[in-house]
Formats: C-alpha cells, structure tokens, sequence
C-alpha cells in the first residue's frame, strides 16, 4: 500500500537543501524526416551553474531555444521529479512521492537501486511519454532514467539500461552517449531518455564551488559536445530534438535546525532521511499531536499535515562522510577513462 493520503498520516517533510529551479536548453531542429527526439536529464545542474563554465550547453542554447527556468515540482528530489517531467503530472497526481519505495503498513522501505526496480512504485496509472511513444507505435529507450527499467501499463522500452550504482558512479558520460547514439543509429529508435545523476552526486558531496564539481560540468559540457559530433556524424542530427533539462537544483543550506534535537526518536515509528531535499518522518499515533505542536513552534513551513523541517546536521554530515569515499573512488575511475 502507498501512504499516498494526507489525512491519515502526518508526515514531516525535512529540508535539506533548498532547491532552487532549473534552466533548460533545447535545440530544435526543422525536421526534415522522422521526428526523433533525446531528452537529456543532467540531475542537479542548477540553471546558473553553467554560465560561466558549460560553453557548449550554452552554445545550445544560443543555436536552439532555451527557457531562463523550470519549476520542479514538490518535492524536489530526483525520482519523483525525473517522473514528472517523464509524465507530465505533478507528484500527488503520479504518485511517485520518494527516491525510496516505502510502505508504512509494512514498514518496507527500498534502497534507490531496489526502488528503480520495483514496478509498483511506477505502474500508478500515470504515463510515461515512452509508454505513450509505444501506444502510439513509436519505439523507445531509456538510459538509466527511473522508472525505465521496469513494467508500466504492461509496456517496457524496446531498449533500456538499468539504473543501478555501479552504473551511477562508473558509466563515464561518453560512454552512455555512444550506447544511445547506437541506439538511434543501429535500433532506429524514436524517443531515448538518457539520466546522469553524477552532477547532483558531486554538488551534494562536495559543494557548489568545489574543483570536483567544476571539473564535473567541464566532463559534462564536453559530453555535450561529443553527442553533437557522433550525431551528426551518423547523419542523426538534422532528424533529432534534443531537450537537455534538469530536475532540480541545488543551494548550500544556511541555518539547520536538528531534527533529533527536537522530536526524540522514540517519537516516531517511521522515518526516511534522504541524501536530498525531503525526508519523511510519521509520528506516533498518540504523539501526533506533540510532534506538531514542537514542528510548530520552529521556524519551519507548515503545508495542511505536511511540515516541512531541516534536516538533521548529525545525520547529514554522517551519511555525507560515508558517500565521499564512494565518489572520489566513482570520479577518479570516470576521470581516468
Ligand atoms: C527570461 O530572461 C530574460 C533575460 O534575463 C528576461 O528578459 C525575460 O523576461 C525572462 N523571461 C521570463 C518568462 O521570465
Ligand atoms: C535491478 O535490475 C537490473 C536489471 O534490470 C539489475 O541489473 C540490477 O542488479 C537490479 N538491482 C537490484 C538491486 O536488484
Ligand atoms: C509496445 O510494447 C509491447 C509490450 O512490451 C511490445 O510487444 C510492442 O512491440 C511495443 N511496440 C513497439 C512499437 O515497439
């Protein structure tokens, strides 16, 4: 069961980081034949990020269309955003509420590579547009992009590759870029999505300013570049819409109020931290109304049950001292290749 209604559950939203919007940068290309069209998702890339730093994205965006921002939805975080911009519906209309399927009654709650791979989290009714391609007799692939490797509406992609960690630090960027253009070239495909989550990975471990994070978008900006070339290369291009766009941005949080400081854990019988903007907690049934009441009297934005706080420095540095190895040991390998 989905813990989808607000009236039976007060969750505690927890803010981690603040998100700001996203720039978009699309080229759109007179067609000539097939309409083909590649959505590249850059997790994270915030829409100032690039300014000074991504020549070729904003070369893209010169020889092509570009809108000064998106909206994501709330909340912002990848999954439940990377599925809107897939469907086209806000979350509480796709039901794709978290990065990690949980359920309260069970008590369930899957680690991210689990959740990619759990059809319930995504068969909710809503339509992905490659489900929507396949209806309508296009074919499609997804790279890594969530929700693309498993069954919705009875449909999968005629091409995807799973999202799974080893991928998500050591699949170096060109490398996925040769497998979609294969794709394109060789399957004839119509409609590729292609996720790269490295950015947002970099951005969270290391901060806005951080060589690492330089050295990220310049990998990325030449990518960009490398997937212009092997298209046109193929005689891909003239056919191809290419929509480059993020699902949220990212801000280095100011005050932190420390969730366990105020609400004991005891408290709760159910919580989720997330390596990103939100995490749910669910309160006691008898302490719902103390929870509240300390939620409350905080500086903290109250939405119907929904309360949104910051999230707990301890966890956070915790969980962040964890993922440093793990990323410096993903970059260095992306780095050498
Ligand atoms: C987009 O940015 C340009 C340049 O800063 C500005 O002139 C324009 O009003 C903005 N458009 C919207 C819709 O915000
Ligand atoms: C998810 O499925 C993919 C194949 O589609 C597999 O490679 C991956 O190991 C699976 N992940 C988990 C955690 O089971
Ligand atoms: C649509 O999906 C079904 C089920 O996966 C598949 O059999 C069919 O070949 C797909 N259609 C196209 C055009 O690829």
């Amino acid at each position: 069961m989905r813990p989808m209604s607000g009236e039976e559950y007060i969750h505690l939203y927890i803010v981690f980081l603040i998100i700001l919007s996203n720039d978009v940068s699309c080229t759109h290309q007179a067609s000539s034949g097939g309409d083909k069209l590649l959505l590249v998702l850059l997790d994270g890339l915030r829409y100032d990020l690039f300014n000074a730093d991504m020549p070729n994205l904003k070369q893209i965006g010169i020889d092509g269309v570009k809108a000064n921002m998106t909206i994501p939805p709330f909340p912002t975080i990848s999954i439940p955003s990377t599925y809107t911009i897939a469907t086209g519906l806000y979350t509480e209309s796709h039901g794709v509420v978290n990065n990690n399927y949980y359920d309260l009654e069970t008590g369930i709650i899957l680690d991210y590579e689990h959740t990619c791979n759990a059809s319930e989290w995504f068969d909710t009714g809503a339509e992905p547009i490659w489900v929507s391609a396949n209806f309508s007799g296009l074919t499609s692939g997804t790279y890594m992009y969530p929700g693309g490797s498993v069954e919705i509406k009875g449909v999968r992609p005629n091409k995807d590759v799973a999202n799974t960690e080893w991928r998500w630090y050591n699949l170096p960027f060109k490398k996925r870029i040769d497998d979609v253009v294969t794709w394109f070239r060789d399957d004839d495909l119509d409609l590729v999505l292609l996720y790269h989550a490295q950015l947002d990975t970099m951005l969270h471990d290391t901060g806005m300013e951080s060589s690492e994070t330089m050295d990220m978008i310049s990998e990325i900006d030449d990518g960009l570049a490398y997937l212009l070339d092997e298209l046109n290369e193929y005689n891909l291009l003239e056919d191809m819409n290419i929509i480059i766009t993020s699902d949220h941005g990212h801000t280095t949080p100011g005050d932190v109020i420390r969730v366990w400081d105020c609400i004991s854990e005891n408290d709760v019988d159910f919580w989720i931290p997330l390596n990103g903007a939100v995490g749910y907690l669910n309160p006691k049934l008898e302490k719902r109304e103390e929870v509240s009441k300390i939620s409350k009297s905080k500086p903290m934005i109250i939405l119907d049950v929904f309360t949104l706080i910051s999230l707990a420095q301890a966890k956070r540095s915790k969980s962040l001292s964890r993922t440093k190895k793990t990323l410096s040991t993903g970059y260095e390998t992306m780095s050498k290749i």
